[in-house]
């Protein structure tokens, strides 16, 4: 095992009824932003929840905020928190709205000239940043609990991601009831991502981690044992609570602490989203394959390791086919084709991104320009 520091101050509120508990842990001497989506909070009484526990702070709002939340929207917010000197922001929705939560959070109060510097630093240049609370709708990226956030710029199409350990959640309200609103898209979305998740942790090398390996491997299998329950029956209060908190763990950075990460597959897929618009997700199940076909040399013993013990398969070929099988089941395509998109002009554009950053990314260092291409070229 490797050295780690391990440090997630996120307090969790899980469960029915728990939307109440704003009441108490939204700070209620100042203005508080209340931030939110396209509308699905208003459609699916959360909203109501929120205002009813609420009704007793000074709350300004912003609404708009859109899947793969964009700077030039988040900006917007930016000058509303500043005009109603705002100090405590609550996000209410999927992952977008939490991370475009995070990015105003620490934009609101930058120094620098341009808050884009946040984000092409990855947030090293993160000195400061405005408390954020969350009420989760959409299990799936595990920002309810990690100081993650990844933001879309239209005007370059670029999407690039910020980390710091002051963009964790002060809370999370994670209430399954609010789920069940969601549509079965989103539900396959989730699974996928938070499965992606812990392979990013996992599908790696054997690293004399044993808790580690029995962690992920735990919340893969229960995302397999739920994915067909919680697609078929949206209102089954207990699948869908076992899928929420399995998402949550998937990357509340637990699971990660002392052992090697991969992480290609999630930067190849966002740079796939910048370019063609593919849900976050969609992207992951066309290129985590990929990636474990391009390293399977490397990763021979891992995936021989998962195979045996989550899918009861002998070799690492065959688990890399039920993995894939399972995505199909769920409903994920995972070609490229799949979408209309061509992998020549794809991998031509990813690579040139990945030289233009420096990108160098997998368990070795070794995901760069000319691998993403290779990646790439195999999942027409
Ligand atoms: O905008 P509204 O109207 O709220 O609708 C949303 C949105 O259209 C809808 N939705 C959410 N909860 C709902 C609901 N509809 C009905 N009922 C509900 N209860 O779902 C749609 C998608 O929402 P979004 O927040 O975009 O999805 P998700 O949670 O998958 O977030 C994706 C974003 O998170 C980033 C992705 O790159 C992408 O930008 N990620 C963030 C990570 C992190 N912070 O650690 C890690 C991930 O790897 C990922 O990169
Ligand atoms: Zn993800």
């Amino acid at each position: 095992m490797q050295n780690f520091s391990y440090k997630n101050p996120t307090e969790i509120l899980f469960g029915k009824g728990m939307i109440a508990e704003l009441a108490t842990r939204v700070p209620a001497k100042t203005p508080v932003l209340l931030l939110y989506g396209g509308g699905s909070i208003k459609r699916n009484g959360v909203y109501d929840q929120v205002k009813a526990a609420l009704k007793k702070h000074r709350r300004v709002e912003f609404g708009g905020i859109e899947a793969n939340p964009l700077f030039e929207t988040c900006l917007k917010a930016v000058a509303l928190v500043k005009q109603a000197k705002i100090k405590f922001i609550l996000a209410v929705g999927g992952g977008s709205v939490l991370d475009a939560a995070k990015f105003i959070a620490a934009a609101a109060v930058f120094k620098g000239r341009d808050s884009w510097e946040i984000l092409r630093t990855h947030g090293g240049c993160v000195t400061a940043a405005l408390p954020v609370g969350t009420v989760l709708t959409l299990p799936a990226t595990g920002s309810e609990a990690n100081g993650n956030s990844v933001i879309s710029r239209a005007a370059t199409q670029e999407k690039l991601h910020f980390t710091s350990a002051l963009a964790f959640p002060v809370f999370s309200v994670l209430d399954p009831v609010t789920t069940f609103s969601l549509p079965k898209k989103f539900v396959r979305n989730g699974l996928v991502d938070a499965f992606v998740h812990t392979m990013e942790q996992y599908m790696t090398f054997p690293s004399a981690a044993p808790l580690q390996d029995r962690l992920s491997e735990s919340v893969l299998q229960t995302l397999i044992e739920v994915a067909p329950v919680t697609l078929a029956k949206p209102r089954n209060y207990e699948a869908r609570a076992s899928f929420m908190w399995s998402a949550t763990l998937a990357l509340n950075t637990l699971i990660g602490c002392g052992v090697p990460q991969d992480w290609a597959t999630h930067m190849i897929g966002h740079e796939l989203t910048a370019f063609y618009g593919l849900d976050h997700a969609e992207t992951l199940a066309i290129v985590m394959p990929g990636v474990w076909q391009h390293k399977f040399a490397a990763k021979r013993a891992k995936l021989e390791q998962y195979g045996q013990r989550v899918w009861g398969v002998k070799n690492a070929r065959a688990a890399i086919a039920r993995t894939e099988k399972f995505f199909h089941a769920i409903g994920m395509p995972t070609r490229l084709g799949d979408y209309g998109i061509d992998a020549k002009e794809a991998a031509a554009k990813v690579a040139t991104r990945f030289a233009e950053h420096g990108y160098a990314f997998g368990e070795h260092g070794d995901i760069n320009a000319a691998a993403a291409a290779a990646i790439l070229l195999q999942r027409a």
